[in-house]
């Protein structure tokens, strides 16, 4: 199995520390936040970990030669940014002729709690292999921030449901429900046909969001609700939560 990690983005709600060191390379103890999410990514089951970078930030890189993770690493550069279904896009030639779902973590979402992409895998074993959100509920106030879902009537069991339509950062008005994807995502390869020709959406970017709503026309997709806890090391608020939580073993 292959994992993606977007990694490019220029963390701007960390300013200025980011203009200084990438968000991903933030120490969580001792290691930096990006080692946490490969390992992730092997202990799920990767065999080949592709990391979307940008040039400016070489000291993933660098990271990576001083302490080899156990699977294959791939770098792909990312130098125009025009949203996260863009980032994806750029290893496509990588993942389209891939036969089992590909695993996607944000490259600065951590999860406390257990490993969220393997207990995803499990749920996609259970249902002939089909692709898998990774979802957590927000509060009501904070569904413009995220990509909400919306179950279909009856499917959910508690933490497994049957996706009946995605929309990306909605007004509270239009909003489908309070669950928000979270950082993980384990997609059918079908979804870069759809990002090939995805126009751009939301706040001018193209989103993944928008691809996975038209692949649902083609493609069963499963919410799980995953026990762990989400961090979004992006901002400071998020890094210190992903301290608290993680940082004596990382
Ligand atoms: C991205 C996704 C969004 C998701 C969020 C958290 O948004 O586009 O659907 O809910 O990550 O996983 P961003 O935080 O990049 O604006």
């Amino acid at each position: 199995m292959k994992a993606l990690i977007p990694a490019a983005g220029h963390g701007t709600r960390f300013a200025p520390w980011t203009t200084l060191i990438p968000k991903e390379m933030l120490p969580v103890g001792a290691r930096p936040a990006i080692a946490l999410i490969v390992d992730e990514a092997i202990e799920a089951g990767a065999d080949e970990v592709v990391i979307i970078t940008s040039p400016e930030k070489p000291l993933l890189k660098k990271w990576f030669e001083k302490e080899p993770p156990k699977a294959k690493l791939t770098w792909v550069d990312q130098i125009d940014r025009h949203g996260l279904g863009h980032a994806v896009l750029q290893a496509a030639e990588i993942f389209e002729n891939e036969k089992d779902p590909i695993l996607i973590l944000l490259g600065d979402a951590l999860v406390s709690g257990g490993n969220a992409s393997a207990e995803m895998m499990k749920v996609s074993r259970e249902n002939n292999g089909a692709s898998v959100i990774g979802c957590e509920e927000v509060p009501r106030e904070r569904v413009s921030r995220y990509g909400i879902m919306k179950m279909a009537e009856g499917s959910f069991d508690g933490r497994v449901f049957t996706l009946e339509d995605i929309v990306e950062k909605p007004s509270l008005e239009e909003a489908p429900s309070n669950i928000a994807v979270a950082g993980r995502y384990l997609l059918n390869p079908a979804v870069f046909s759809y990002l090939k020709d995805q126009r751009a959406g939301v706040g001018g970017e193209i989103q993944l969001t928008d691809a996975i709503r038209r692949m649902l026309a083609e493609k069963k997709v499963f919410g799980y609700v995953y026990p762990g806890k989400r961090h979004d090391i992006g901002n400071p608020q998020g890094y210190f939560k992903a301290l608290e939580a993680m940082g004596e073993n990382g």
